[in-house]
């Protein structure tokens, strides 16, 4: 079927900000996007029609390194690919597993020919190359596949960082051969992004996104951002990749991040976004609100028996009272978990559907600079 395509709507007035739609066999993408984090092929405690009915999720993500270790590739071809497997029939997107292999596994050895990692799980040794973790999301089968990169922690040093560029570099020439050798699995089209990485070094940044804007890719991924270095740094990073990357194709920001984050992003040029954010935080307590940001464990909610949060065109984020998910949360109840991602996964998504009506109605940037505040406040 068809590659992937992008059509850019609107350009915000005195701002960078876009709203596009990205078309792909598995359906429409309205831009700017949040996408839900599937790790292992579910959003953690919520069904894929909770995504669909509350949620409004249009895309979420899986991961390469998780979905390889279990339930592994054979399960997921005998499923007919993971949209059969897990019944999600909206576009998918799947992490490469580069920067899992480093967060994640153990005893990791980095070559040239690829990554020597143990599991995780059990111990067991595993190798990813350009070539296996291409070979893994065919079998996978999401319409979005990542290129196999190196994210380099921070701060590293500017030898470091330039090496592990080059080499992220070398091997997407060896993604994009290894895609182009074998045929798509399941009748429909997986496009491929690059990933620029070059660390904190302005050099390295413009070398990176000139090589990847050169490859001509349906849409492209920044990452090795949102590593611990100071946010005004991400942003600075962000606005300059932003500048070098094709205006046509969609920028995808790997990783980020909070409300205000995803806020500057956009603002900057960013169309995708991903974190588990909403649904690890939610799961600790920590809700996203149309009003801010409330600790549902604090003792200050236990008889405030009003919505969830009214703010927001959710059913369960209305229909259950802040003093019910507050001793949900207390009891360790299970349907806590699941109505605090709901919750926030909702609120993310109703947030960059907020900013996109915005840069169409063309009060973008005045929206945003009163909503920062709004977002960022402590209930
Ligand atoms: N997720 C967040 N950052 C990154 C990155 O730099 N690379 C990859 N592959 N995934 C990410």
């Amino acid at each position: 079927m068809a590659s992937l395509h992008f059509d850019l709507e609107t350009t915000a007035a005195g701002s960078k900000a876009r709203a596009g739609v990205i078309t792909t066999d598995h359906g429409k993408i309205h831009t700017p996007i949040f996408m839900p984090v599937g790790t292992v092929g579910s959003v953690k405690a919520v069904t894929q029609q909770q995504l669909k009915q509350d949620v409004n999720a249009q895309i979420i993500l899986g991961n390469t390194y998780h979905l390889y270790l279990r339930p592994g590739t054979e399960v997921l071809e005998a499923a007919g690919g993971l949209h059969k497997f897990n019944r999600w029939d909206r576009p998918i997107l799947t992490d490469s597993g580069g920067y899992q292999v480093f967060s994640l596994a153990a005893n990791r050895k980095i070559k040239e020919e690829g990554v020597m990692f143990q599991s995780h799980i059990d111990g067991s040794r595993h190798l990813f190359s350009p070539e296996s973790v291409m070979d893994i999301q065919r079998s996978i089968g999401a319409d979005i596949i990542m290129a196999f990169d190196e994210c380099p922690p921070y701060p590293s040093d500017y030898n470091y960082a330039k090496k592990s560029m080059e080499l992220t570099h070398r091997w997407l020439d060896r993604c994009f051969d290894r895609l182009a050798d074998t045929p798509d699995k399941y009748g429909y089209t997986q496009n491929l992004f690059p990933i620029v990485q070059g660390s904190t070094y302005k050099d390295l940044r413009t070398a990176s996104c000139e090589y990847i804007a050169s490859k001509n890719a349906a849409g492209n991924a920044i990452g090795g951002l949102s590593v611990g270095e100071p946010e005004e740094m991400m942003y600075d990073f962000t606005a300059l990749c932003c500048d070098i990357l094709p205006k046509e194709k969609p920028r995808y920001l790997m990783g980020v991040g909070t409300p205000w984050n995803i806020l500057e992003g956009i603002d900057l040029g960013i169309d995708m976004f991903d974190c588990v954010m909403p649904t690890r935080n939610g799961r600790n307590g920590m809700l996203f609100t149309t009003q801010g940001v409330i600790n549902i464990r604090n003792k200050k909610w236990a008889s405030d028996f009003s919505p969830i949060d009214p703010g927001l065109p959710c059913e369960p984020s209305q229909y259950y009272s802040k003093a019910y998910l507050r001793h949900l949360f207390v009891a360790d109840e299970l349907l806590g978990l699941t109505l605090a991602s709901i919750q926030n996964l909702s609120f993310y998504l109703w947030l960059v559907a907020e900013a996109r009506q915005h840069i169409i109605a063309g009060d973008f940037k005045s929206w945003k600079a009163g909503f920062v505040e709004v977002v960022k406040q402590r209930l």
